[in-house]
């Protein structure tokens, strides 16, 4: 049984993919979606349930048709439609928790696996795929797409981002921090005025850091994510050393988020701010590192989203994936 929470990085990437808008890539999704056919990722399925079935979970529902799910037991039970045209073409609703489908009306609903549902689509012809969390940010996922799934193997992908990293829904985020690891300015201050001081209480436990190196802290206030990774970019010098050192805090923060099982991680353009790191020459040595380490670490879910606070630094990662 893997550890991931697929429920929870599903929910963050559909969350970034709406927040980044039309043309955000879908991986991040599929990633997530993909690790959780071959680890065990369940989501909750609406049903339509007999009465033996209601008494039997104690619950409500409402009658109507539906497909039979899979199972062994003598009470049949059947998820619900969302009918979309008049030839009864329909999706099969899918919610990532029970805060999703209160959103709508009361149902009753079954924990059902990922790779189960997506592997029994070509049994029902009018089925044109799975919407998840429809009420809300909802995320199609139609019958080719589960064919593509089923084989999908990337677990990792960079996307970037137009925003800062408190906009994204991570498991971890990045600070660009200083070696007293005790708050600053940019991002940094930012991050300690959105966690609250209990960060600076723990921030001050820490013993500083070095540059190129980093530490992790809980995120307190910020409810969005579950950890600060803190990293100490090199103050710009136009030495080699300086490469080194910003490679290094991109690689060394992203051995934390594997320590730390946080499979998706934002990152700031560390030291390209108050530390005068040339954006084009900083985005260059970013994208070399973290592609570098996602390769050597091959199959593990890693959503990384590069975060461009400023437009100026949005261009330099445009121009190198252009070029
Ligand atoms: N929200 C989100 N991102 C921001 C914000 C913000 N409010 N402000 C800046 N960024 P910088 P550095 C982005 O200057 O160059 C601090 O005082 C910015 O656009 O924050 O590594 C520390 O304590 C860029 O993408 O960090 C250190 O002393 C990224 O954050 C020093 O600055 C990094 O810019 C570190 O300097």
């Amino acid at each position: 049984m893997s550890l991931v929470n697929h429920l929870k990085e599903l929910e963050r990437a559909i969350y970034n993919c709406y927040f980044a808008g039309e043309d955000s890539p879908p991986e991040p999704i599929f990633n997530v979606l993909a690790n959780g056919v071959r680890n065990g990722m369940d989501f909750l399925v609406p049903i339509d349930a007999s009465d033996e079935l209601l008494k039997m979970l104690n619950g409500e529902g409402d009658k109507g048709k539906g497909e039979k799910a899979g199972t062994d037991e003598n009470i049949q039970i059947k998820f619900r439609h969302l009918v979309v045209n008049d030839d009864g073409e329909y999706f099969i609703p899918l919610f990532t928790g029970k805060e999703e489908i209160d959103k709508g009306q009361p149902t009753v609903s079954i924990s059902q696996p990922v790779k189960t549902l997506f592997e029994a689509i070509d049994n029902w012809p009018k089925c044109i795929g799975y919407m998840i969390n429809p009420w809300d940010k909802k995320i199609v996922i139609n019958k080719d797409m589960i064919h593509m799934l089923l084989e999908y193997d990337r677990s990792a992908f960079i996307t970037i981002v137009r925003g800062g990293v408190l906009d994204v829904h991570v498991g971890a985020i990045v600070n660009a921090a200083n070696n007293t690891l005790l708050g600053g300015g940019g991002v940094d201050g930012a991050i300690h005025k959105a966690a609250g001081p209990d960060l600076l209480k723990e921030c001050k436990t820490l013993g500083g850091c070095d540059t190129g190196e980093a530490k992790v802290t809980k995120a307190y206030d910020i409810s969005f994510a579950d950890a600060i990774i803190h990293t100490v970019g090199p103050v710009y010098s136009g030495s080699e050393e300086d490469a080194k050192l910003l490679a290094s805090c991109y690689t060394s923060s992203l051995e934390k988020a594997l320590e730390g099982g946080f499979n998706s991680v934002a990152f700031p353009c560390i030291s390209t701010g108050v530390y005068g790191y040339p954006l084009d020459e900083a985005a260059d040595v970013a994208l070399t590192a973290i592609t570098e380490w996602l390769v050597a670490h091959e199959g593990i879910l890693m959503n990384v989203y590069i975060c461009c606070y400023r437009d100026e630094e949005l261009d330099s990662y445009t121009n190198i994936l252009l070029s």
